[in-house]
């Protein structure tokens, strides 16, 4: 039987890579996106991946969705939490919104996605989460309290979860990426991008498709035994 998949935020930099992963891998692959429609349009028609539109952060979208996507292509096996966003800042010039908004869609979204599909994956006995973090969440970062504040918590979340899923059969893992070859890293400061780089061992920024191969992996029968784990994969800029 076919698996259905959904990635969230997967049109896009780490979740288009991730999308594509999990397709070659075998899945039906659904990647939800949040905003911009032209990308969507030509992921679609480039890859014959379906994209549905719905703000993760949105508690009601992510179950009318989710419930829409298993109508019509089976029941939900695999969910990759990958959308994200950034709104940097150092804390004495951020706005609560710019803050409320990093943990209501980065983090917000993973808990209204597991309450979409968990409890279905619980009782058919199969399922993968792969909640995607970041090494921020783990090391902090300038000008990123909100952003590490939810990545952190993606990381207990992950943790809690798998006690809940293990004798069940479902899987809930994170990836904490480092800093990708993808727009949001692009959009930090070249000065200030320049001085991370140079602090990462491997010499280079990462691309999708070295965090796309993780998520692969966790979401395969060979790893039935792992749950509750986060996988660096950071060029050792980070070693957790
Ligand atoms: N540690 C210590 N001091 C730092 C610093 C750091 N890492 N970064 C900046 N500073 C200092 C600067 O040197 C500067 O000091 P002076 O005034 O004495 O010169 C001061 O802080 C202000 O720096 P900026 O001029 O950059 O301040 P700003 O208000 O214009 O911008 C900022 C602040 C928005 C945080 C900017 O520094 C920035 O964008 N930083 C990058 C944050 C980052 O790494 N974001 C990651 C996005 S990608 C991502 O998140 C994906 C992922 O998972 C990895």
């Amino acid at each position: 039987m076919t698996r259905v998949a959904i990635v969230t935020g997967g049109t896009r930099g780490i979740g288009e890579a991730i999308s594509l992963a999990l397709r070659d891998q075998g899945f039906l692959v659904v990647a939800n996106y949040a905003g911009n429609v032209e990308k969507a349009k030509e992921f679609t028609t480039r890859t014959g991946i379906a994209a549905y539109r719905w703000d993760v952060g949105d508690h009601e979208a992510c179950i009318h969705n989710c419930n829409d996507v298993a109508a019509t292509f089976g029941p939900i096996g695999v969910v990759v939490n990958n959308a994200g966003v950034t709104r940097d800042g150092v804390l004495h010039k951020m706005s609560f919104e710019d803050w409320n908004e990093v943990i209501r869609v980065n983090l917000g979204g993973c808990f209204n996605m597991a309450k979409a599909t968990f409890p279905s994956m619980r009782e058919r006995g199969w399922g993968r989460i792969v909640n995607i973090g970041s090494v921020n969440g783990q090391a902090g970062q300038y000008g990123q309290v909100n952003y590490a504040a939810a990545k952190s918590g993606i990381h207990g979340f992950t943790k809690a979860l798998a006690q809940e899923g293990a004798k069940f059969g479902v899987t809930v893992n994170a990836i904490a990426p480092g800093y990708i070859d993808t727009d949001m890293v692009a959009a930090v400061p070249a000065p200030v991008l320049e001085k991370i780089v140079a602090k990462i061992p491997v010499g280079r920024l990462g691309h999708a498709s070295e965090i796309a191969r993780g998520v692969a992996f966790l979401c395969s029968e060979d790893a039935a035994f792992i749950t509750g784990s986060t996988m660096s994969i950071n060029g050792g800029q980070h070693m957790y």
